[in-house]
């Protein structure tokens, strides 16, 4: 904690990085969800930098807490406090959306809710909407660094349904809701900025 705040050193050290990717990728987005806003500190320095879209955080309940207190601190007019969201209660209380962001979830919940979350964003897009994921990835089952691979063991040492995921196993969840992959960036810190559009058909 930073006084009365939850602190995350690797959302300071990824926020620019991630942005860099942001601008670009959403420059036609108006409604974003964040899934899985943790301590809320992406929310409140990418929703003021991406003024033309309304910024919504989401999370469990229990880190709502530290959420609206960042929001306290710095707020923005287009940047909207948590709503609750467990990706795998559906269906989801959430209005249909034109963007989506998630940093850092797909390796913290279990492989099962990563499957829920692919099936809730498909009653929540819109059509042509983007989906960025921002994380560490493995190709094929091979780690990129030797320090992914430690990660991922020490994930598995805390709790054995955490794990790196395999780009192919997500990117085949995102074709069977209609998102294709159309970036995959590689990243400081040995991760993976995904970027996928749903087809205007779906
Ligand atoms: C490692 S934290 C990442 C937080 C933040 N996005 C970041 O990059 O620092 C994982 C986040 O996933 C959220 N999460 C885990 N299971 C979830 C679920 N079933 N539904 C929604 N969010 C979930 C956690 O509450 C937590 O905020």
């Amino acid at each position: 904690m930073i006084m009365d705040k939850p602190f995350s050193q690797a959302c300071e050290n990824n926020k620019r990085p991630i942005l860099e990717k942001l601008i670009p990728a959403l420059a036609g987005s108006r409604q974003l969800l964040e899934i899985g806003s943790g301590t809320g500190q992406h929310a409140v320095f990418f929703a003021p930098r991406l003024p033309h879209l309304h910024w919504h955080t989401s999370d469990l309940l229990q880190n709502h807490a530290g959420i609206n207190r960042w929001i306290d601190a710095f707020p923005a007019a287009n940047l909207h406090r948590p709503l609750a969201l467990d990706v795998n209660q559906c269906p989801w209380s959430v209005s249909v959306v034109d963007a989506v962001f998630t940093a850092n979830t797909c390796h913290i919940m279990p492989w099962s809710a990563v499957e829920a979350m692919f099936a809730g964003l498909k009653k929540i897009l819109a059509p042509r909407a983007v989906v960025v994921i921002y994380g560490p990835f493995k190709y094929r089952g091979r780690f990129t660094t030797e320090s992914n691979a430690r990660f991922d063991q020490w994930l598995k040492a805390g709790a054995s349904h955490q794990g790196i995921r395999d780009i192919e196993a997500v990117t085949e969840l995102a074709c069977a809701v209609g998102l294709d992959l159309v970036a995959d960036h590689s990243m400081p810190a040995n991760n993976q900025l995904l970027v996928f559009n749903r087809a205007l058909s779906e």
